[in-house]
């Protein structure tokens, strides 16, 4: 029976930042950001976004009348979730019209969070052939202006649909990972904006990347020359080549180039949105799959997966007969392309208006938002959602 990704779709909000002009601001050599941590544009979420919007915009692109009717668990993984008590999901799954015999939680472990969604989902589909799950990467990245981890920020959120008999990728049963307590990353639950040790969180990333990438080749006889490419989560561009590279030398000049040249591809969407933690290495696949014009049915694809903290789990998955009909490419590149530049003082200026947080209410101007679901306001600590 082959478990995997029948539907995936991506939104990001309609605002994005230059990184050249927010270099020029921060008094930083612009080839830094673009070169060195790798990153053009980032995406900035107006006060009309959260995560559970976010979410809920990627999931319309890609659900039917079958998938309301079908779905029976809802898997919301993110960071930066909006309740410490209600999931996520359970916003999604009203916003949408799901029928209501489903299940519907939020998983946290920083940004495995949509990865240990997936395959939580492959598990309720292998007990429930019939199901459909959709699982939801969704986060709005914030570190703080002017921090070392600006650079690093982003906002969106991925939506896949996972079944028997998947249109895209099926997930084989190989994957390996790997948990240890370290503190590289994370955000206390009074804090708006993360903590990060930076250099060591790089430096956790590649050690967790060669741990599970040494241990999955053990456990299954694998080598480099088994995938076609390797997609990372990425949290900057920069970030998933210097794993890439740790490993590189065991393949032949082939497999290096290969690997190199699809993870270039990958890289494309995440480039011009940022970090947005549980869905980057799903951007990444789906930046892949859009614009590569190589791949093939059968073709084998490695995802390495990266929650601070730290977990990592690196699985394989399998291209499927027609995935790029299943696949939205001209629409993610009509928002891409519809997207408005704001300048730094107008980012930072998003940047601080936050909803409030003493009770009060307040109206907003969603007419001001292009996306079918927003935040319209606030009443008494609710959200209210349109
Ligand atoms: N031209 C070209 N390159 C330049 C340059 C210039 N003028 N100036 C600097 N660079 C290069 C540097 O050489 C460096 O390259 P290498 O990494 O290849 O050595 C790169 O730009 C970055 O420079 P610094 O290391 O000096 O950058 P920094 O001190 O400002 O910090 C960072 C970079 C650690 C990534 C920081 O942005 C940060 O803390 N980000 C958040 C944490 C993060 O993303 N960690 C990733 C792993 S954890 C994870 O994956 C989970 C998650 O999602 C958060």
């Amino acid at each position: 029976m082959k478990i995997g990704i029948d539907k995936i779709g991506f939104y990001a909000p309609h605002f994005f930042v230059d990184m050249e002009k927010l270099a020029e601001t921060r008094g930083v050599d612009p080839a830094k950001y673009t070169i060195g941590i790798g990153q053009e544009k980032m995406a900035v979420a107006p006060i009309t976004q959260d995560a559970v919007t976010l979410a809920a915009n990627a999931a319309l692109r890609i659900i039917d009348e079958e998938d309301l009717a079908k779905i029976d668990l809802v898997i919301f993984g993110t960071e930066s979730g909006i309740d410490n008590s209600k999931s996520g999901a359970v916003y999604v799954h009203d916003l949408l019209g799901i029928q209501e015999h489903a299940r519907c939680i939020e998983l946290k472990q920083a940004c495995y969070g949509a990865t240990a969604g997936i395959q939580l989902a492959k598990g309720h589909v292998a007990l429930n052939p019939e199901s459909r799950v959709l699982v939801l990467g969704s986060d709005i990245s914030r570190y703080g202006i002017g921090t070392a981890g600006e650079v690093t920020q982003g906002a969106g959120a991925v939506a896949m649909v996972i079944s028997a008999e998947p249109r895209i990728l099926a997930l084989e049963n190989e994957s390996s990972y790997l948990t240890a307590d370290v503190m590289d990353f994370w955000r206390p639950i009074y804090s708006e904006t993360a903590f990060v040790d930076g250099k060591y969180s790089n430096e956790q990333y590649i050690s967790f990347f060669v741990n599970v990438w040494e241990d999955f080749k053990v456990k299954y006889g694998a080598t480099l020359a088994d995938f076609e490419a390797i997609c990372f989560h990425l949290p900057y561009t920069k970030m998933g080549i210097k794993a890439l590279r740790e490993v590189l030398d065991e393949g032949s000049e082939a497999d290096r180039e290969r690997l190199l040249a699809h993870y270039q591809t990958s890289t494309v969407y995440n480039k011009i949105v940022g970090n947005i933690y549980t869905g980057s290495l799903y951007l990444s696949l789906l930046s892949l799959l859009e614009l590569s014009d190589d791949l093939k049915a059968g073709d084998k694809i490695g995802l390495f997966s990266y929650g601070s903290g730290a977990v990592g789990e690196f699985f394989a998955a399998t291209l499927q007969d027609g995935f790029k009909e299943a696949l939205a490419a001209a629409e993610h590149g009509k928002m891409f392309a519809e997207r408005k530049e704001v300048t730094v003082k107008e980012y930072e200026d998003i940047f601080s208006h936050v909803l409030p947080v003493d009770g009060s209410s307040i109206e907003l101007d969603v007419d001001a938002d292009p996306a079918t679901i927003c935040i319209e306001g606030m009443d008494y600590n609710k959200r209210i959602y349109l």
